[in-house]
């Protein structure tokens, strides 16, 4: 907690500057000492340093101390950040991504990096949780059988698989196809959110609640999630177009869900045609 009133007042202008300039971003530094303050000018310090010796004499030699245990985030542009190009900014997030090692999923079996797969100028993104055993080993989310039934599913509505991108919340197969951990999920989603600010899709459909959770931060069942929109806008992440407004984003059950109980398909198929309507989808003519 920053405990002096000015400086957290200083801090929040100049957070607020960064915004206006459309910066959204910053991450914590580990901490090291007073004399690393990269936000705030030395003048800043000093000036509230004098104003609370007025109050507290005694305590001027506690300023440093809120600074060091609190440190002051640090600001990060994304690479990609303005990239018009969507494939090199898709590049440029997957590069960022490297080999990662950020959280404790690159420990715990994976065998590779699972990024996303699909066109990156598609108007419909579906996100899921995390790669299984067949995504891990392939490189590619959803292509076992929950895949089987999202690309059924994706036929539907009328389009090919290559015609969307599919990507997931946590980018490591969790061991034993677990839950991702919240930590992980928060590790990692930032990457998803610089996906989606630069895929710029009109239309998000988050596969499950884990998807759901994370992408709308809320904590609800699926039932009162399903069956309408949400207006998505990706947290900490910057489109390269000034002209988008945000994704549209729907919830509807996720594919390995309904392969065990195949009585909640309908409900799936309604969530999809309400996405088919606002995209003007058909589906297609039997043959
Ligand atoms: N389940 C998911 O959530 N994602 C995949 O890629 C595969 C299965």
């Amino acid at each position: 907690m920053i405990q002096y009133p000015e400086l957290r007042r200083a801090l929040i202008e100049r957070v607020r500057y960064y915004r206006e300039l459309g910066i959204y971003d910053f991450y914590r530094r580990e901490p090291i000492n007073a004399s690393a303050t990269p936000l705030l000018e030395e003048a800043t310090l000093r000036e509230s340093a004098s104003e609370h010796r007025e109050e507290m004499p005694r305590k001027s030699a506690v300023l440093a101390k809120p600074v060091e245990s609190d440190p002051l985030p640090v600001l990060t542009v994304h690479p990609e950040q303005n990239v018009a190009d969507t494939v090199a900014a898709l590049r440029l997030i997957r590069e960022d991504l490297g080999d990662c090692t950020r959280c404790k999923l690159h420990q715990q079996g994976r065998k590779q990096i699972v990024f996303g797969v699909g066109n990156p100028h598609a108007d419909l993104m579906f996100v899921g949780e995390g790669p299984g055993a067949d995504e891990d080993t392939q490189g590619e989310p959803f292509v076992g059988r929950a895949g089987q039934l999202l690309n059924n599913m994706i036929k539907a509505m009328g389009l090919r698989r290559e015609e969307v991108y599919i990507a997931n919340v946590v980018k490591c197969r969790p061991p034993g196809n677990r839950t991702p951990e919240r930590d992980e999920c928060e590790t990692c989603s930032p990457f998803l959110m610089r996906q989606i600010a630069a895929i710029k899709p009109k239309v998000i459909v988050a596969l499950g609640a884990v998807s759901a959770k994370n992408l709308l931060a809320i904590n609800a069942p699926m039932s009162e999630l399903r069956g309408r929109f949400y207006d998505f806008m990706p947290a900490g992440a910057r489109s390269s177009d000034p002209e988008w407004q945000g994704a549209k984003l729907a919830v509807t059950y996720h594919p390995a869900f309904l392969l065990r109980d195949p009585r909640q398909k309908g409900e799936a198929w309604k969530d999809l045609q309400m996405v088919m309507k606002y995209l003007g989808l058909k589906p297609p003519m039997p043959v």
